[in-house]
């Protein structure tokens, strides 16, 4: 399996696979799965909400004698409400609990916004808004610098191999690589045809930093929020030029995606709940696409973002990506 060597020294699959929307009930059954079809980087988070059932889908893989637990390569993340320096160590052994684990292999910043506290014992995971009603929005006052601080002390304590960002935009990128004592190993970003990110990938690989691609598939995976922008684009697996390059390569639409991105050197991390895609998701490096047919993919870009907050609920107090 292809892997990258990340900053702090460890190596990370190239090709892994999403937790987010993977629901409760058959999210332990979908882990052991996955493992068992071969993957070996889990991306999960707090605000998934499911951390306890993929944990007992890899004890279960480990139990069975499929992998052992330094085979895997689990990732989690920190929600916006954990950001004060103080709530950071707590929700990572509350996390690693949820996971049945004793470290992280890679624990990053969901979000570059510090969201108020919200006791775990009222609401977990807590989603965007401090009410239960899911109205009001409060910020907390900690900066990147104190979160960033505080997951530089999880190392120390081994609680996670490596740490990184995520949603971060090249100047926040400038600024935390000022005072980081460990730099990010990683940062994920929404990536795909309609979104390619181009200076952002220029920057990250200047500095050293390993990126993955999240939302391959663009649209596919905002299809089922109803966002008008996502039902209403083409979806880029019927888009003549990715259909014709299945066609060439004798590949799905899926992986000439998939292929597009790990070719331009970034990981990426899948989501499926149909079983057919499993492995079919997974062999998407070894085998290349030509330049010009890998430009041909870059030019559909259309500077298109799905996953920002204001396309989940309407608000005026929340514009990450402003
Ligand atoms: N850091 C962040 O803020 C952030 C945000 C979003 C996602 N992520 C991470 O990135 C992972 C992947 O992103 P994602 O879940 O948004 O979406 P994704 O993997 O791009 O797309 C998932 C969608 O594509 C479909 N699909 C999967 N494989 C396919 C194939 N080979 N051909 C056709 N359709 C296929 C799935 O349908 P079926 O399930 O029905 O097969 C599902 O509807 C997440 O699970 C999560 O771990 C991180």
């Amino acid at each position: 399996m292809a892997t990258f060597k990340l900053s702090s020294g460890y190596e990370m699959p190239q090709v892994g696979f999403g937790l987010w929307k993977v629901d409760n009930a058959v999210c332990a059954d979908t882990v052991y799965n996955a493992i068992k079809a071969g993957y070996r980087l889990l991306d999960g988070a707090s605000d998934y909400g499911n951390e306890v059932e993929a944990g007992e889908g890899v004890a279960r893989a480990i139990k069975e004698g499929i992998v052992k637990r330094e085979d895997l390569f689990i990732v989690s993340k920190l929600w916006n409400s954990f950001h004060d320096g103080d709530r950071v160590e707590p929700i990572v052994k509350r996390q690693l609990k949820d996971w049945g684990i004793d470290y992280f292999d890679l624990y990053v910043i969901h979000f570059p916004v510090a969201l108020e506290w919200v006791d775990p014992a009222v609401r977990y995971p807590p989603g965007w808004h401090y009410d239960d009603a899911g109205k009001e929005i409060r910020l907390s006052k900690a900066t990147i610098q104190e979160t960033w601080t505080a997951l530089e002390s999880l190392v120390g304590k081994g609680l996670a191999k490596s740490i990184g960002v995520s949603n971060f935009q090249a100047q926040l990128l400038y600024d935390l690589l000022r005072y980081a004592k460990i730099r990010p190993a990683t940062l994920q970003i929404e990536h795909h045809p309609y979104l390619v990110q181009a200076d952002l990938l220029r920057l990250a690989k200047n500095e050293g930093i390993t990126v993955t691609a999240y939302s391959s598939f663009g649209p596919a995976s905002f299809e089922e929020f109803k966002m008008a922008h996502a039902t209403e684009l083409q979806p880029l697996f019927e888009v003549p030029t990715v259909k014709s390059l299945a066609t060439k390569y004798n590949k799905s639409a899926g992986q000439i995606l998939l292929r597009w991105a790990t070719q331009r050197g970034l990981a990426v991390i899948p989501k499926t709940a149909t079983p057919s895609r499993l492995k079919e998701n997974l062999e998407v490096t070894g085998w290349d696409l030509e330049k010009a047919d890998l430009d041909s993919i870059t030019a559909l870009d259309r500077g298109l973002r799905f996953n920002q907050p204001a396309n989940y609920f309407p608000t005026e107090l929340m514009w990450i990506f402003g």
